[in-house]
């Protein structure tokens, strides 16, 4: 969508996957979709480096309302879990540096069974601009599959003419057998294109297959204001090890995917904080070609992503997806890794080697945790580079 936003892919932080539709604030007060969560989140994205790193989006999924409208048919949030209404989140991300991103529905329902938006455009278009919301996630549950290619584009006119900016986030495609994707571009600057992730390396590898089976039909539409989307991170949860988790910050940025973390900040684990921190793998993410890269190999159960960058390098992600449990060797031509033969710097972006050259002759060679990835950032040398001393190539 050519609005002016989302240039890069968003980032951020979004409840659903960790909190779900978590309500109950006597039995979960830590958990519970509410203010408070919000507030205490938002203090440790500023605190702790996250919004410096570009994480800038702070966002409330299903379940912030009333099971109700008013008399005057506006949508009303949670009086207990938001006491001080919408327009307060708004006012103290707004004061924090963030942005504020808000989840709704195209039906009469939300997934969780909270009204949607559907009869009521207009005027909940209007109340997300009075509260200042920044991004609209729009869902899809609910509702005639059918009226989504209009319905859809309808929502996006209104938000438009509202005056005030806002990413519009759709799940539209997710819920069609062959959406329209030139018409969902058009009209949206991220989607969801297929099921939601959970917190499991099986769902994680499941959505790389996706991602890979389809890369014909869908990588053509992504670009600067327009992203596909493969949902949030999972990383710090329960589910994900910690080279699990290396697989999908790096093959979400390979992807060109927003970045929506969600997970428990105030408990993250280190390790897993420092994935989610990642600059080197963030700015490939971030570049500014906005190109989404692509599965280039597929053998024996593991992987080659190769994403291109604007200054003419590579990111290339090796993925072990084998379950027989030991390090696996993969031997890869520059046809193989789909980049061109040429002699490269190379950065390991996990820094788990050091810098080193390769090329322009054999094959480049990498050991693969199971489950896991090694990813690199291979940059074109020029020739007086390559008499330095601390780079030798084969
Ligand atoms: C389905 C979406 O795909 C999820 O990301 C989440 O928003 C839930 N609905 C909320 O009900």
């Amino acid at each position: 969508l050519d609005n002016g936003l989302a240039l890069t892919p968003p980032m951020g932080w979004l409840t659903w996957q960790r909190f779900r539709c978590i309500t109950d604030c006597q039995l979960y007060p830590n958990e519970c979709i509410s203010e408070d969560l919000i507030k205490r989140t938002a203090n440790i994205m500023l605190s702790e480096g996250y919004l410096e790193a570009g994480y800038n989006y702070v966002g409330i999924d299903d379940c912030w309302l009333e099971k109700k409208r008013d008399k005057n048919d506006r949508l009303v949030p949670d009086r207990e879990r938001f006491p001080n209404g919408m327009k307060a989140i708004g006012d103290f991300l707004h004061k924090k540096g963030f942005k504020f991103a808000l989840y709704q529905d195209y039906g009469n329902k939300t997934c969780a069974g909270y009204p949607g938006v559907l009869g009521y455009e207009e005027i909940d278009v209007e109340s997300f601009a009075d509260w200042d919301v920044d991004y609209i996630k729009l869902d899809g549950c609910n509702v005639d599959i059918s009226k989504m290619d209009t319905g859809y584009p309808y929502f996006g006119k209104l938000m438009n003419e509202s005056g005030r900016p806002m990413v519009y986030s759709c799940s539209w495609p997710a819920y069609q057998k062959e959406p329209d994707y030139a018409s969902i571009a058009k009209h949206c600057n991220l989607w969801r294109n297929w099921d939601d992730i959970q917190d499991s390396w099986s769902s994680l590898s499941t959505i790389m297959t996706w991602f890979a089976e389809n890369q014909d039909t869908i990588a053509q539409y992504a670009g600067s204001g327009k992203w596909n989307d493969p949902d949030m991170l999972i990383i710090g949860n329960y589910g994900l090890s910690i080279d699990q988790a290396k697989v999908q910050m790096a093959i979400w940025s390979i992807l060109a995917a927003p970045l929506f973390m969600s997970v428990d900040l105030a408990t993250i684990r280190p390790e897993f904080k420092e994935i989610l921190l990642n600059q080197d793998i963030i700015a490939i993410d971030q570049d500014v070609l906005g190109k989404q890269g692509l599965r280039v190999w597929n053998k024996s159960q593991c992987e080659i992503w190769r994403r291109e960058l604007f200054d003419g390098s590579y990111a290339v992600a090796f993925v072990n997806k084998r379950d027989d449990g030991t390090p696996y060797l993969i031997k890869a031509s520059f046809d193989a890794m789909s980049i061109p033969t040429n002699i490269y710097e190379v950065q390991d972006l996990y820094n788990e080697d050091e810098d080193f050259s390769f090329g322009p002759h054999g094959n480049f060679t990498t050991r693969v945790n199971p489950s896991g990835v090694k990813y690199y950032k291979f940059i074109p040398m020029k020739l007086n580079e390559l008499s330095q001393e601390k780079f030798y190539y084969v």
